[in-house]
């Protein structure tokens, strides 16, 4: 496949990691748009000029015209405010929606044919709302949170365990809210359930099940302990690197199975909602959504996730977005 051309809207926090990160692994010519004059001008000079000690001979412009990202093949959304100490995600709801539908629009107006993947929060409102304003094919606009929150998950069992994290295997299903649902029973260390060692560690299972359960609870708040560390703004590092694992099965067609905010279309039982959900992504963006039976427990949560996504989505329709 050959060089891409990858449109950054936002140049923030997470902005500036994906584009050294894209630069650094060549993944293609990234431009850089914000609304804030030279912020996106000077991150890329700064990058830019790293060019020569890491050895990639990529662009990296930043601009504050949307007409540079003109014929973009990818284009990754992080513009929007991020959450301060003490505010949920769902706070974000009107400035971001007023946000991400002036970048929707322009997005169509000049990288009409580009694969989306949007980072904004609320995540699975602001993926509902650009793939409205821009009419794109559902396969092309999705949401990155899965891969960081089941990232989250699986570390903090690669911690408990004393294990290698490359091997753990966890999945966190369901919308980017509290109500995420992180899938304990196929968790995994190179295929050996992570219940069964946690079990082996304590001798006992209900210790192992209070073990597990906050390791669950710690991934679904795993978000907010960062904001709350970090007081001004919230987790970029990380939801970098997971939209990067998203842009990299795209550009390169890998086909790789990852949890996207993906719309579905009775799948999982859903009808015309996004929600994160295991999906095949490859050189058209969404290939294949996948599917696995649930149990009853499981069945439930995800139900209780997907009511607080639609009642997300509802809230922003009843503001007129
Ligand atoms: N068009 C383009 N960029 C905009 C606009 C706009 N209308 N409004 C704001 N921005 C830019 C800001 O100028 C800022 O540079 O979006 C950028 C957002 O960067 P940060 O505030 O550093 O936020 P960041 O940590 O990168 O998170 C971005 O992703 O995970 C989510 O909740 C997070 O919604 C937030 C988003």
């Amino acid at each position: 496949m050959g060089l891409k051309k990858i449109a950054l809207i936002g140049g923030g926090q997470i902005g500036g990691v994906l584009a050294q990160l894209i630069a650094s692994k060549q993944l293609g010519d990234v431009v850089m748009y914000d609304i804030v004059e030279d912020l996106p001008q000077g991150k890329c000079l700064d990058i830019a000029e790293a060019s020569r000690i890491d050895g990639f001979d990529v662009s990296v412009k930043g601009t504050n015209d949307y007409k540079d990202i003109e014929g973009s093949d990818l284009v990754i959304v992080t513009a929007g405010l991020p959450r301060k100490p003490g505010m949920s995600r769902d706070d974000l709801l009107v400035t971001n929606a007023n946000i991400i539908k002036t970048v929707a629009e322009n997005v169509k107006k000049f990288a009409p044919n580009s694969i989306v993947i949007i980072v904004s929060n609320p995540l699975d409102a602001m993926v509902t709302l650009f793939q409205k304003v821009t009419g794109f094919e559902h396969n092309r606009v999705m949401g990155q949170a899965g891969v960081l929150d089941s990232s989250r998950f699986a570390t903090f069992i690669a911690w408990e365990l004393g294990v290698s994290v490359k091997d753990v295997n966890a999945l966190v299903l369901g919308g980017h809210g509290d109500t995420m649902v992180p899938i304990v029973r196929y968790a995994n260390v190179n295929g050996i359930p992570v219940m069964e060692l946690l079990e082996q560690k304590y001798s006992d299972r209900s210790k192992a099940a209070e073990v597990m359960k906050a390791m669950v609870e710690r991934t679904k708040q795993a978000g907010g302990e960062v904001v709350k560390l970090l007081k001004t703004g919230s987790a970029f590092y990380s939801p970098a690197s997971a939209s990067i694992a998203m842009a990299e099965s795209i550009i390169f067609d890998e086909k790789r199975v990852l949890p996207v905010c993906a719309y579905l279309n009775g799948e999982y039982g859903v009808n015309g909602y996004y929600v994160g959900v295991p999906a095949i992504l490859g050189k058209n963006g969404i290939q294949k959504i996948v599917e696995f039976s649930l149990d009853q427990e499981e069945k439930a949560l995800l139900d209780n996730s997907v009511n607080a996504v639609k009642s997300l989505v509802a809230d922003m329709e009843r503001l007129g977005f």
